[in-house]
């Protein structure tokens, strides 16, 4: 199969090209490299079915781009990815969110594809009522991040109803593991790391209850390769564990990996932080046969032992 994955230089895009190089398959990586790196894809780079563009998904050149590559499938992972910055600058996150996911839309209509996979994120459920997050659980997008990652989802819909074009949304927790950047606000999990490996203090915002869903980054590529074939067409799945860990079980966990000191400091919860996610994993095992198979102490310990050797 043919694969063109958009963020492919980021953390997770990079883990899939990974993947699926490793599954047989021929991938096009696009990337601008405004937060991923080429050192990302210097494992995929070293094999003769990967090729790489560095592109702005919004570039008009993209739709020839896609057209000689000839992709079956897109995955779509390229965006601002921060919360924070969405809210500092809701229309420069609606350009490369919103315009970005309708121009690889049109791009993978025009060149053929059969389908996309698109990602989006648990944030669109704001606070929930209940938890885990089921599969139909009430949208309540709280920051222009989350209505850009929805809106998205509803481009997908237009796509199929005006031009048949399949595809499947994956709703992501929090996803952590080797190549994530500590240098976002999001990615708690490199951020400890990283400060604890350093000797650096680290911070807990609010009272240390505030709960995450942790997902390992390699669940999360497997997620996306099952969703490359058939399986899930027209279905959107939360990519989650069920488990909730709040951000105090979270440093210990990690300084624990790391073999630190388990001392954060408490600074005020910050403004906009929801106090609590976790996702149902079980539609994803019917729809996608996708269970997460990564426990956190197991996962964390593999994301330390990256960062000691990176
Ligand atoms: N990391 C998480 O916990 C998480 C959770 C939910 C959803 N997601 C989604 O997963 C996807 C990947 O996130 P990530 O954590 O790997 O982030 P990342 O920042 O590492 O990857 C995003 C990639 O997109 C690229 N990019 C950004 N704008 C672009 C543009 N206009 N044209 C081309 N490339 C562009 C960046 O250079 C980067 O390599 C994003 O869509 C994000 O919203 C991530």
């Amino acid at each position: 199969m043919r694969v063109l994955v958009t963020g492919a230089a980021g953390f997770i895009g990079s883990a899939l090209a990974d993947r699926l190089l490793d599954d047989g398959h021929e991938v096009l990586g696009v990337d601008d490299l405004s937060t991923g790196s080429l050192a990302n894809l210097r494992e995929a780079g070293s094999r003769p079915a990967f090729s790489f563009t560095r592109l702005d998904i919004r570039d008009p050149a993209l739709t020839g781009v896609a057209d000689d590559f000839g992709p079956d499938v897109v995955c779509h992972l390229a965006a601002q990815i921060s919360v924070r910055e969405s809210v500092a600058d809701p229309v420069r996150d609606a350009r490369l969110n919103v315009e970005g996911t309708v121009a690889v839309l049109e791009a993978a209509r025009l060149s053929g594809a059969r389908k996309v996979v698109h990602t989006s994120s648990v944030a669109v459920y704001g606070r929930p009522s209940e938890l885990p997050v089921g599969a139909d659980s009430p949208f309540e997008p709280r920051s222009p991040y989350a209505a850009s990652k929805l809106s998205g989802e509803v481009y997908l819909r237009t796509y199929q109803a005006l031009y048949g074009l399949d595809s499947t949304t994956l709703v992501l927790a929090n996803v952590y593991g080797p190549r994530q950047s500590p240098n976002g606000e999001a990615g708690v999990v490199a951020i400890f790391t990283d400060s604890l490996l350093k000797g650096a203090p680290t911070v807990v915002y609010g009272d240390g209850s505030q709960t995450r869903d942790y997902v390992h980054v390699t669940d999360v590529v497997d997620a996306f390769a099952r969703a490359c074939g058939n399986a899930g067409t027209g279905g959107r799945f939360n990519i989650g564990t069920g488990r909730q860990t709040t951000d105090r079980e979270l440093h210990t966990l990690v300084a624990s990996a790391v073999g630190a000191p388990d001392d954060p400091g408490f600074a005020a919860a910050r403004l906009g932080d929801l106090p609590a996610m976790a996702v149902d994993p079980a539609p994803a095992l019917d729809g996608l046969g996708w269970e997460p198979r990564t426990g956190l102490v197991d996962g964390l310990k593999a994301t330390v032992e990256w960062a000691r050797s990176s």
